[in-house]
């Protein structure tokens, strides 16, 4: 039986996946062409022909052929299989045309050689069965000093790389410190942060020891994704707009800067957050060439307060997706005429694809970029 995702012939398709030996024949030009990318170029705020797009969580349970490998294997069972894992971000790229893969991982494996106990449990998304919730508990959270517990990750970034043609970049990931420390803290996902804002209102030296913890072990793991092959990072707060400015500038500002430093120094780095507009210039502040927008103020607005120094991603709602064609189209479309053909915007959504999407509808997102 044959599966879609893991074609056994490998002719390179649609999106032209190159054979290994054509890349490793001719290394200068290989860099340079990958450095030519349409999204390479965006991040530079070079022009372009067209904005480039990709989508958060493009390679998910809304795609059948994601749910059929997952039949198959279990989450982590999947993010630890660096050919399978590559594969289906492959089979993903191929599929919806994007401009740019993503590594198929999470935010939380970094966590595990940490100390962490990580779980992704059926139904119930990430449980770390061990959560810091007192002072004395940050002590657990172990400095990341060896990055080997973690070179299935590398592994996959080769991987993908490889099977990919150099128009594709490739985009290596991690958590931002607030946001994964409130998974340290919390144990799982949480609507309001309450742990984790306590401890950090009421015990300020620990909250600042394990985001300084925290902070260190991500650079390192970025760089490491760059080093792997990566052309580019992208580092996820998906849960820091629960904070006020003036929290963000205090808790959290110097420990993104720290993550960011490193890994800024060797290529792009787009930097995300969700949830609250006004820190968008603090995490400009903290550093990215490219700031990630969420759908809750105006591209145009957003792309002023971040300043125009700096290209953005974003920023289409992801329950749009959950419309039909004509509305997919029409808020697409606006989203293109907030950015105004300025060069240094990447499509994207303004948070993670849902799993309840229609891929049709994600097809005409895309379909609707490409034809602007
Ligand atoms: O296509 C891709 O982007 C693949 C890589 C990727 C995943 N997670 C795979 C995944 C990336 C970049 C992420 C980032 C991630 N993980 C974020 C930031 C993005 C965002 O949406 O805010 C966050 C907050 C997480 C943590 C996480 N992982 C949660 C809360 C959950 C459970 C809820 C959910 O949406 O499933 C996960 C699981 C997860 N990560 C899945 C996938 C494909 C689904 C797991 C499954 O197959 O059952």
């Amino acid at each position: 039986m044959s599966d879609p995702i893991l074609p056994t012939d490998p002719t390179p398709s649609q999106s032209g996946r190159s054979p290994l030996a054509l890349d490793s024949a001719n290394g200068a030009s290989t860099a340079e062409r990958r450095s030519q990318a349409l999204l390479m170029r965006a991040c530079r705020r070079e022009p372009v022909e067209r904005t480039p797009v990709w989508l958060m969580r493009q390679a998910g349970r809304y795609l059948p052929e994601y749910r059929r490998v997952r039949e198959q294997v279990d989450f982590m069972g999947l993010v630890k299989n660096p050919r399978l894992a590559a594969e289906v971000m492959i089979a993903t790229v191929d599929r919806l045309g994007v401009d740019a893969a993503i590594i198929f991982s999470d935010l939380l494996p970094i966590l595990e050689p940490m100390g962490m106990d990580l779980e992704f449990a059926v139904g119930e998304g990430p449980v770390i069965h061990n959560p810091l919730r007192e002072p004395a508990d940050v002590q657990r959270l172990h400095e990341l000093e060896d990055l080997e517990p973690l070179d299935y990750v590398m592994d996959v970034v080769r991987a993908t790389r490889a099977g990919l043609d150099d128009s594709i970049p490739v985009i290596g990931f991690a958590g931002a410190p607030f946001t994964l420390a409130g998974y340290c803290i919390e144990g799982g996902t949480s609507k309001a942060w309450l742990h984790t804002k306590t401890l950090m209102y009421r015990h300020e030296a620990a909250w600042h020891d394990l985001m300084d913890r925290i902070a260190r072990a991500v650079s390192r793991y970025l760089v490491a994704q760059l080093d792997a092959g990566a052309q580019l990072v992208q580092l996820f707060d998906s849960w820091v707009g629960c904070l006020s400015p003036d929290d963000y500038t205090r808790y959290v500002l110097p420990h993104s800067r720290t993550a960011i430093h490193e890994a800024a120094r060797r290529a792009p780095v787009i930097h995300f957050a969700t949830g609250n507009p006004a820190l968008l210039p603090l995490l400009a502040e903290a550093g990215g060439s490219v700031i990630g927008i969420d759908w809750r103020i105006e591209l145009s607005d957003a792309w002023r307060l971040v300043g125009h120094d700096r290209a953005v991603q974003g920023n289409l709602d992801p329950v749009v997706l959950l419309s039909d064609r004509d509305t997919v189209r029409r808020q697409t479309q606006h989203v293109l005429a907030q950015a105004a053909g300025r060069p240094g915007h990447i499509f994207n959504l303004g948070h993670g694809i849902l799993p309840q999407t229609p891929v049709e509808n994600v097809l005409e997102l895309i379909a609707t970029v490409k034809n602007s």
